[in-house]
């Protein structure tokens, strides 16, 4: 049979349509048209709406911070208490052996739902860690109504409180000509209330370069430890349905990777773990650390104490809150002590160990929360969140 060039251009055709028609499709497959829409998407929209008061303070703490997305809270509530609870299947394996990233992110859960209990009109009487032998129970949360004169609200916190759906994790480049005024860096000190956290800058070139080589050498020992990589690619979330339905993890919009890459990357087949690590230790040497305008470390006196932990939790959430309303971008950067806490885990030599306490050169305080902070150059996406439904129990 003899093809004409008609014909042929018309197959051609077909197949472009064909072509570019499949594309659409993994397009539309892969959520390309649809960031920050869908079902796991929804709590960051009607977390004021819920029935009760109890529930959207809940509302409210589920948008916090926490590790790797890993959401790793339960609440009982009543019409005047809330119990948080840590849900301890929900560990991210051996990235976080000892549990001290779940209960930092279970405190920047409590801070959330102490400004909304705030706003709510109540005061929130937080105990933390109440009962000594359920070390899953975190806090219990008693909400009274507050008289204005008891009311503890004040213009500053009822600004935290409106950040809550603006706060996100920004992992993309920050802005190089626009340094942080020594106003904001002392506003952020001025939030650190509690006596068993301390807040510790890395603000000069050399203290950044000092900082910027343990946190790029700590992410490249931690790809190349294969428990604590195959453990962070579990809670990678690439494909759409998948995001959708659990509702967790680390998304490919929450990388900052910006409006052309990311849709490309949406595409593209998923990565490997070995390419997806090298992505991400490239992003940490290249954009995360030289873009920085300065570093902090959060640090209490037990490392190993849940309610210092927690109240650590609290401070971060509180300082990614207060820099929310500065329009400055921030971003945990929690390798180093990813692989401190590893180390003593397997019992082998502490080189992060030593690493890490001569950035902070004082024994009495132990690093649990580093991070970095500056101006954005781009916009960070939502990251999904599991509903009230899936978190009162
Ligand atoms: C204890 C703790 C450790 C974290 N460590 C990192 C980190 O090392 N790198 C990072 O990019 N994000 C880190 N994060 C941020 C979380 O990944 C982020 O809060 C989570 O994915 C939800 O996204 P969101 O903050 O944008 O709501 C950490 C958060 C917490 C609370």
């Amino acid at each position: 049979m003899k093809i004409s060039r008609r014909d042929f251009i018309k197959l051609g055709g077909a197949t472009l349509i064909t072509v570019a028609g499949g594309g659409v499709l993994r397009a539309m497959d892969q959520g390309v048209f649809s960031v920050g829409q869908g079902i796991a998407y929804e709590p960051w929209k009607n977390w004021r709406n819920a029935d009760s008061p109890a529930e959207r303070i809940v509302a409210a703490g589920i948008l916090a911070s926490n590790p790797h997305n890993s959401q790793p809270w339960l609440f009982r509530i009543t019409d005047s208490t809330i119990d948080l609870f840590a849900v301890l299947e929900r560990q991210i394996g051996v990235i976080d052996p000892f549990r001290r990233e779940m209960y930092i992110g279970l405190g920047c859960a409590l801070e959330n739902m102490r400004l909304a209990a705030e706003a709510e009109g109540f005061s929130a009487d937080i105990r933390l860690m109440p009962d000594p032998i359920t070390e899953a129970h975190a806090a219990s949360i008693s909400l009274a109504m507050a008289s204005p004169a008891t009311s503890p609200s004040t213009e500053s916190r009822r600004a935290l409180y409106s950040a809550i759906p603006n706060r996100h994790t920004n992992r993309a480049a920050y802005d190089t000509t626009h340094a942080v005024a020594e106003n904001i860096f002392s506003g952020i000190d001025a939030l650190v209330t509690e006596n068993d956290v301390r807040l510790f800058w890395f603000k000069d070139e050399s203290a950044r370069a000092k900082f910027g080589e343990v946190a790029i050498s700590a992410a490249e020992a931690l790809i190349a430890d294969e428990g604590q990589s195959m453990d962070s690619h579990t809670w990678w979330r690439q494909d759409w349905d998948e995001l959708q339905e659990s509702a967790d993890g680390i998304t490919l919009d929450a990388q900052g990777l910006g409006s052309v890459i990311t849709p490309l990357a949406k595409f593209m087949p998923d990565l490997s773990r070995p390419s997806n690590d090298e992505a991400f230790v490239k992003n940490v040497r290249e954009v995360m650390v030289p873009t920085a305008a300065a570093f902090g470390i959060l640090a209490i006196r037990d490392g190993m104490d849940n309610t210092q932990r927690l109240q650590c939790g609290q401070v971060w959430q509180r300082i990614h809150l207060f820099g929310t309303t500065q329009g400055l971008a921030m971003q945990p950067l929690n390798q180093m002590c990813e692989r401190v806490d590893r180390e003593r885990q397997l019992g082998i030599e502490a080189v992060f160990g030593r690493a890490v306490s001569e950035l902070v050169g004082d024994d009495q305080w132990q690093t649990i929360m580093p991070f970095r902070l500056g101006y954005p150059t781009a916009e960070a996406l939502l990251s999904p969140r599991r509903g009230l439904d899936k978190v009162i129990g």
